[in-house]
């Protein structure tokens, strides 16, 4: 490997989760369902809710802040901002542009990824091949979503699953030694449109007071065919980007895997051979935040100590179109 290779570097990580909580007890209360059967199937015992009156890009926007303090960086020295995110604040124009104007970022070109619970992965390889080619310096990558604004809250099928949240990552470009983003994948699969989607709202199937009374503005999803896809997509797009970034499973120190189902995480690292010591996990507290799940989790691994100098870091995700993706890095 090169010393003198330009890659993107890790250089600070925030998140952002909103202080409203909703239990798998307050869940018992809407619809029927129980804590023991969110928590067997899911292993999900609470979840965030964004207030009212927000939007996407205000999560985003603390999220960033924290990102760019850890950085040592100014949002004014930024030059590009791109988020995941299904929830954007508007049709448009993209929560990236309300986010560069909140952090005052004037320099920056912005822009949203539509990569439903991948979204920050593609965010991210975005923005690495962004900087690897020598088109930026830096960039803030962020994954934020808003998934309770799309549930029915009488669906018990979906309704217990998802969370709000915003993680954020400030890369930066280096020369200097083998630290930094490795190896980046991503993949779709369109046949998957309708397996989990909200159907109405966009341009093929208009708001109108049918749609709204139909409930065709919240999340249908077929659980079944979700969990039996991720699990291998996730195993095979982890093994690309392992083999891509010249590493070993042995090697990786830590897995963060997308927080979507306990039950998805165990099967892909029983698949993957990784040990559940070495598999970060925080669903638990948070349910399901799409595009959030992976910065969210990294930044507090990264903040508890469990990631540290020299680590090999292994990124996956998997979500609506079907698109997945996964990004190996060292510390
Ligand atoms: N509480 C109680 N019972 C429920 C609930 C609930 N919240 N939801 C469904 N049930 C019932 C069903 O009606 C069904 O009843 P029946 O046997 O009388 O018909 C029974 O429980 C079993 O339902 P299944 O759908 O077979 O349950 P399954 O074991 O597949 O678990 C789940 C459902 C948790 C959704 C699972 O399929 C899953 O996690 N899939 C992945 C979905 C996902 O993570 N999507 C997120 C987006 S994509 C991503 O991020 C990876």
């Amino acid at each position: 490997m090169s010393a003198a290779q330009r890659r993107s570097v890790i250089l600070g990580t925030g998140s952002e989760l909103p202080n409203k909580i909703i239990t798998n007890e307050d869940l018992e209360r809407l619809v029927e369902t129980s804590d023991e059967w969110i928590t067997v199937r899911t292993g999900i015992k609470q979840r965030r809710v964004l207030e009212e009156g927000k939007g996407n890009a205000d999560m985003a926007y603390h999220a960033a802040l924290r990102a760019l303090e850890d950085a040592d960086l100014e949002a004014k020295d930024l030059d590009a901002i791109v988020m995941g995110t299904v929830t954007a604040d508007y049709p448009f124009p993209s929560s990236a542009c309300v986010l560069e104007d909140m952090l005052g970022a004037r320099k920056a070109f912005s822009f949203d990824v539509n990569a439903a619970c991948s979204g920050f992965l593609n965010a991210l390889a975005v923005s690495d091949s962004f900087i690897r080619s020598g088109l930026i310096n830096n960039a803030l990558v962020v994954g934020s979503d808003a998934l309770s604004r799309l549930l029915n809250w009488e669906d018990r099928t979906t309704c217990i699953l998802f969370g709000d949240a915003a993680g954020a990552v400030v890369l930066g470009a280096s020369e200097n030694g083998d630290k930094g983003i490795l190896s980046t994948r991503l993949r779709t699969d369109g046949s998957h449109v309708k397996t989990l989607y909200v159907p109405a709202g966009g341009s093929r199937n208009p708001t109108n007071p049918e749609t709204v009374q139909n409930n065709e503005h919240t999340i249908t999803m077929n659980g079944k065919e979700v969990f039996k896809t991720a699990v291998r997509s996730m195993e095979e797009i982890s093994r690309q980007a392992l083999k891509d970034a010249g590493v070993t499973i042995d090697q990786v120190s830590l897995v963060i895997p997308h927080q979507a189902n306990r039950r998805i995480i165990e099967a892909l690292a029983e698949r993957l051979h990784v040990p559940m010591e070495k598999v970060m996990i925080n669903l638990d507290k948070y349910g399901n935040t799409s595009a959030a799940s992976v910065p969210v989790a990294l930044d507090e691994a990264r903040r508890t100590g469990r990631i540290k100098a020299g680590d090999v870091v292994l990124l996956n995700a998997f979500g609506a179109g079907f698109a997945w993706g996964a990004a190996v890095g060292r510390f």
